[in-house]
């Protein structure tokens, strides 16, 4: 991992984390708005260690965890921001007040007094390009229940993809490609509970053909 300001890696504590695992994962929410509190240090070394503990095809762990603060942090907004022309091609189906919040968000990251900018290296084929991407998928969802076991909130953020070239120059990780960004920082408010999920199982016995 990588840590923009401070120089040198995240320290790492091993303190295990009070809340329930199942609590955690029902109690996260995406957070767009943030106190400006800075989330302390060693809750962001646990949450980035239980995401470094993701699993990966050959034990490969294809991402990256750049910890972006301060004027770091300022200018990623910044760049951000620029993707919220794109809004209205990406989400047709919004109404003008879900495209101003959404722009209002994506401008200053709700606040959000650190970023974690995930990324992921880029593939020689399509198959390792899905498993790379994946395995930071699987990387970003263990960093989000750990940060909420944490007390801290976050959300991940894809759209920025419009302006990942500016992005990539910036930070210059030219043989990657952005995963995501996740704001983190202590929730402004409470965020309720999670909108209602759709069950996705299907159970076979018997082969349907
Ligand atoms: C792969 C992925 C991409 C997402 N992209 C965005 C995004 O670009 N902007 C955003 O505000 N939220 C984004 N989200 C958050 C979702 O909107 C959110 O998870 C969903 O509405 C369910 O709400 P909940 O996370 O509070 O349960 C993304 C979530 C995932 C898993």
């Amino acid at each position: 991992m990588v840590r923009l300001r401070d120089s040198g890696p995240v320290e790492k504590v091993g303190v295990s984390s009070p809340m329930d695992f199942f609590d955690a994962v029902a109690g996260r929410r995406s957070i767009r708005s943030y106190s400006p509190v800075p989330p302390p240090p060693e809750s962001l070394a646990r949450a980035l260690e239980a995401a470094s503990s993701a699993p990966s095809q050959l034990n490969e762990q294809p991402w990256r965890f750049i910890i972006v603060e301060g004027e770091a942090r300022d200018r990623l907004c910044s760049l951000v921001a620029a993707s919220t022309r794109m809004l209205r091609d990406m989400f047709p189906l919004f109404d003008a007040d879900s495209l101003a919040f959404a722009a209002r968000f994506l401008s200053d990251l709700g606040g959000a007094p650190t970023a974690i900018v995930v990324t992921y290296p880029v593939a020689e084929t399509d198959h390792q390009h899905k498993v790379n991407l994946l395995a930071a998928g699987g990387a970003i969802l263990l960093l989000q229940v750990a940060l909420r076991a944490e007390g801290l909130g976050s959300v991940c953020i894809t759209c920025a993809e419009w302006v990942e070239d500016a992005i990539r120059s910036d930070l210059g990780y030219e043989t990657e490609r952005l995963a995501a960004i996740i704001p983190v920082g202590f929730p402004d408010g409470d965020p309720g509970e999670q909108p209602p999920r759709e069950d996705k199982t299907v159970r076979l016995r018997e082969w349907p053909s």
